[in-house]
């Protein structure tokens, strides 16, 4: 069995609540944080553990936070990210469901390393059955002394607030995610500044992933040191993957960082293999936005070597052979599976969700969109293949969010791969079986 560090505890009776979670140790990191440590401190211990964002982009959390400005007199604010939008990626649900105090802890910690003392929980509106656990959670911790005035006795304040977001995917970006919670419509802002220099309320300000604050609380307890024992190079500790589509065993799992995909796929540790005896397809490695790839190249790398779950083992090829973690969410497809019309509902989804800021985005996105749907409807053509090429090119890398390169590589990467499904399509348009316009019954 792997190490788990988020999950060990996720079986036990009863973890939902203060005293069963109290029972197996929790809040030992605020308790060490605050009487024990100093901010500094727990930034240094964070570098050392080599976390990186869970969020997609996989950025250092210790140097992220070691960029916050720190002027006199002025608020400074963490705030979780639990918007949790992207397509296949439902692990910071699992965790906030059923130990929801892991991720108050962490926040609490997180929140003394960067002298925060008013701090967020932004969620997902369609996750409005977390915000009462969040909120008793929350209840309980200010009952028990580890939130409000004077921490245990140490003199540190924290109030900690769950702010509803209404179900836009695009809130999920960083700068978005706070305009809309100073109550503005969710457009995502120029860049510089960043967050840790000009954020909430033009303050300093920390966006973190849920799962990133809740392996804080581990490495406060147990030493960066210990954390970065996990893992293989740079992709320290572990990560949860949400693992979903033609697998037995769909589902949250932690692993740590560095297993193999097809034991990943295969194990009954994992997936259990794919459902019904069929062939491996294709991956979806982490969440809708990564580049799709095939069996053998999600299997192994163009070297022929099996290839690792973690930051550089997905990406190994770059995105002609290579795809990334992205959020973790690892999307499972058999033998059966209509690449383009599974690609029609990631197209309609990033239209759907465009802010339409950026011109590249708004118009590329409906484009690609209305593409997809005259080749699938066998009114297409091998130039509108190119087409779709094209568009999507013009997309990446152009907008001010990374919401357009999310919507660009799915079909990049679908058109690299499997183009003569495309063009079987177009030259063969008897071949169309039906179109769910709705849902992609083959991803339920
Ligand atoms: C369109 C879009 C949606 C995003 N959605 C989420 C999300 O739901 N949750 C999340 O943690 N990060 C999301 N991100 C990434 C955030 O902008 C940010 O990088 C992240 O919250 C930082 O936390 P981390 O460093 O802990 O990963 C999204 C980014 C984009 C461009």
């Amino acid at each position: 069995m792997g190490r788990k560090i988020l999950l060990k505890h996720i079986n036990e009776p009863g973890i939902q609540g203060y005293e069963t979670y109290r029972r197996i140790g929790g809040y030992a990191s605020v308790e060490k944080a605050v009487k024990t440590m100093t901010p500094d401190a727990i930034v240094e211990e964070v570098k050392k553990s080599g976390l990186r964002g869970r969020g997609g982009a996989g950025f250092p959390t210790g140097m992220k936070w070691s960029f916050l400005a720190k002027p006199e007199g002025v608020n400074r604010y963490l705030v979780c990210n639990a918007d949790e939008s992207e397509p296949g990626t439902f692990k910071d649900r699992y965790l906030m469901e059923k130990i929801p105090h892991l991720l108050i802890e962490g926040m609490i910690t997180s929140s003394f390393a960067l002298g925060a003392h008013t701090s967020y929980i932004y969620i997902r509106g369609e996750y409005f059955y977390i915000v009462n656990i969040l909120e008793k959670a929350i209840e309980e911790a200010y009952a028990n002394g580890w939130l409000g005035k004077n921490i245990l006795g140490t003199g540190y304040d924290l109030d900690l607030y769950v702010h509803v977001g209404a179900g836009a995917y695009i809130c999920g970006e960083e700068t978005a995610l706070l305009e809309s919670l100073e109550g503005k419509r969710g457009n995502p802002r120029i860049k510089p500044p960043f967050p840790a220099i000009k954020g909430l309320w033009g303050c300093p300000t920390v966006v973190n992933n849920v799962e990133t604050i809740a392996s804080v609380v581990s490495i406060v307890n147990d030493g960066g040191d210990a954390y970065a024992a996990l893992g293989i190079g740079r992709s320290t500790g572990t990560k949860l993957i949400s693992a979903s589509g033609h697998i037995n065993k769909p589902g949250v799992y932690e692993i740590e960082m560095g297993i193999t995909v097809e034991d990943f796929i295969y194990s009954d540790e994992y997936c259990g293999g794919i459902l019904n005896g069929k062939k491996l397809k294709a991956v979806v490695a982490g969440g809708s936005s990564v580049p799709i790839l095939p069996a053998e190249l999600i299997l192994k790398t163009a070297n022929g070597e099996k290839r690792l779950m973690s930051y550089e083992g997905l990406s190994d090829g770059g995105f002609a052979t290579g795809t990334m973690l992205g959020s973790g969410g690892f999307i499972v497809m058999d033998e059966t599976t209509n690449i383009v019309q599974n690609l029609y509902t990631f197209a309609r989804f990033y239209h759907h969700e465009s802010c339409g800021q950026c011109s590249p985005c708004r118009e590329g996105t409906a484009w690609m969109e209305k593409i997809m749907h005259k080749i699938l409807h066998g009114h297409g053509t091998l130039a509108d293949v190119d087409l779709l090429w094209e568009i999507q090119s013009k997309i990446e890398g152009n907008t001010i969010c990374p919401l357009g390169d999310a919507a660009a590589w799915p079909v990049a990467s679908a058109i690299r791969h499997f183009r003569s499904e495309f063009e079987e399509y177009v030259k063969n348009p008897e071949s169309i079986k039906e179109v769910n316009h709705l849902y992609n019954t083959q991803l339920a």
